[in-house]
Order: C-alpha cells, then structure tokens, then sequence
C-alpha cells in the first residue's frame, strides 16, 4: 500500500504513520525526521535545511527531493510506504508522480487529517519528542511513564525548536499558502480520503484502519 498522510503541522500524521507502519508492515517515511537527522548530524545538507526549519520554511523542493527518491528506491519500499509531510509543494507532488510513473506504480490514498486549529496549537505545545529515537509524546495527552524520558530508550524528552509559538504560526502560514492546494490536487485525482482527526490516538487509529481497509 503506497500512502501520503497530508495536513497541517500537529494534526497527529507521525503518530498514525507509526502505528500505521507496525501494522502494515511497511515503512514510514517521515521527511520531517529525516531532515531533523541530517541538521543533528550537522551534514551539509542538515546545515542548509535548518535555517528554512527554524523559520518554519519549507525546506527546497530539490533537497526533500533527493531524499525522498532515495528511500523509495530502496527494497524496504517494496511493499509499500507511508509518506508523513511529503508532497509538501504542487512541484513536490509533480515530481513523486513522475518518479512512481517511472517505477510502473502510483499512490494508493492520500489521506488528509483534520483537526481545529485550536486542536493544532494544544498538540504542538505540548509535544515533546525523544532526542535519541524517533518516539513523540505529548505532556497531556500521550505522557510518557516516567516524566521527561522516554518509554522506549529512557532518552531525554525535548521539545522541537519550532514549536515555539511564532514558528508554529508561520509553519501553520505555509501549510495555508504552499501544501493546501495539494487537497485538490489529490481530489481531482480521484485518491484522497478525508479523516476527523479529532479525539483519542486509539480512535483517530480505528478510523483510519477502517478508511484504509475500505480502500
Ligand atoms: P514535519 O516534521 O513534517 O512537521 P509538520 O508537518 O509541521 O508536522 P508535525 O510533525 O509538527 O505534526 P504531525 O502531524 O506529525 O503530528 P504528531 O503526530 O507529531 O516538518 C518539519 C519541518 O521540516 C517543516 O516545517 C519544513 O521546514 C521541513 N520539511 C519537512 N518536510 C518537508 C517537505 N516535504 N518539503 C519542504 N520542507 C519540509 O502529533 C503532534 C502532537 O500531538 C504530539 O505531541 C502527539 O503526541 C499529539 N497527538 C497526536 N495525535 C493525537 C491525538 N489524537 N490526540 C491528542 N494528541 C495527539
Ligand atoms: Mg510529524
């Protein structure tokens, strides 16, 4: 099952792809944790992307590019993917078109999650994701055992720099003006499905598996 999870910052798309990713089998590719690997390496490319990440920019279509085709290449892929914040731009989805065309194969679903804004704001201030392994929790709502560690590798909880709340408001101006118009774009192609991410993980989860399982 090839799968875009799309919608604004904080909607839950990394909570779901993980859960989605276990049950299936198949892997969540997160350009998000992806990006934020390569800034904590201190690669070139991490260098380059952390000043568009910490204005809560897009980071350029080339570079997200490039990674992205890296990873669907691989033989992990060969099952399927989830891409969690990847197209993020009309160029971003022109191009995996292209690439999935090239392979013979295209998307299965685009499922777009909404949520209130007012959700969105709740979620992102209280997220605090572990510095050592890809787990995100949330102080209220999804709190780890043990305050500030993580359940599972006992790092360190932080919280991510741009959810400070003048980034989060700027990422939330983006998504507006550059990622929105890819609800239409998906819609005219006949391939996205609307899902209430509203309420409890465990809810929004038996929602999407049902949505996914009817697909
Ligand atoms: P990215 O990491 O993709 O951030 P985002 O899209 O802004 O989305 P988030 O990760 O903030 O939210 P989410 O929907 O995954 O929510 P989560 O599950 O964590 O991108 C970061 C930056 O990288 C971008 O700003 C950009 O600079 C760059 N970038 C990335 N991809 C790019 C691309 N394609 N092109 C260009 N640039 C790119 O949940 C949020 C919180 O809510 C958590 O605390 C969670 O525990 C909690 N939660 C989840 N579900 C629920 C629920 N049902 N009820 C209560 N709480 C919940
Ligand atoms: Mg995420």
């Amino acid at each position: 099952m090839r799968l875009v999870f799309l919608g604004a910052p904080g909607v839950g798309k990394g909570t779901q792809a993980e859960m989605v990713s276990a049950k299936y089998s198949i892997p969540k590719i997160s350009t998000g944790d992806l990006l934020r690997a390569a800034v904590a390496q201190q690669t070139l490319l991490g260098k380059e992307a952390k000043q568009f990440m910490n204005r809560g920019d897009l980071v350029p279509d080339n570079v997200v590019i490039g990674l992205v085709q890296e990873k669907i290449g691989t033989a992990d892929c060969a099952k399927g993917f989830i891409l969690d914040g990847f197209p993020r731009t009309v160029a971003q989805a022109d191009t995996l078109g292209t690439l999935l065309a090239e392979k013979e194969l295209s998307l299965d679903r685009v499922v777009h999650f909404v949520i209130p804004r007012e959700e969105v704001i709740n979620r992102l201030s209280g997220r605090r994701s572990c510095s050592t392994c890809p787990a995100v929790y949330h102080v209220e709502f999804v709190p780890p055992k043990q305050a500030g560690l993580c359940d599972e590798c006992e790092g360190e909880l932080v919280q991510r720099s741009d959810d400070q709340k003048e980034t989060v408001e700027s990422r939330l101006t983006v998504y507006e003006e550059q990622t929105s118009p890819l609800i239409d774009y998906y819609r005219e192609k006949n391939i996205l499905a609307e899902l209430n991410g509203s309420g409890i993980v465990d809810d929004v989860q038996e929602r999407l598996l049902a949505l996914l399982s009817a697909s």
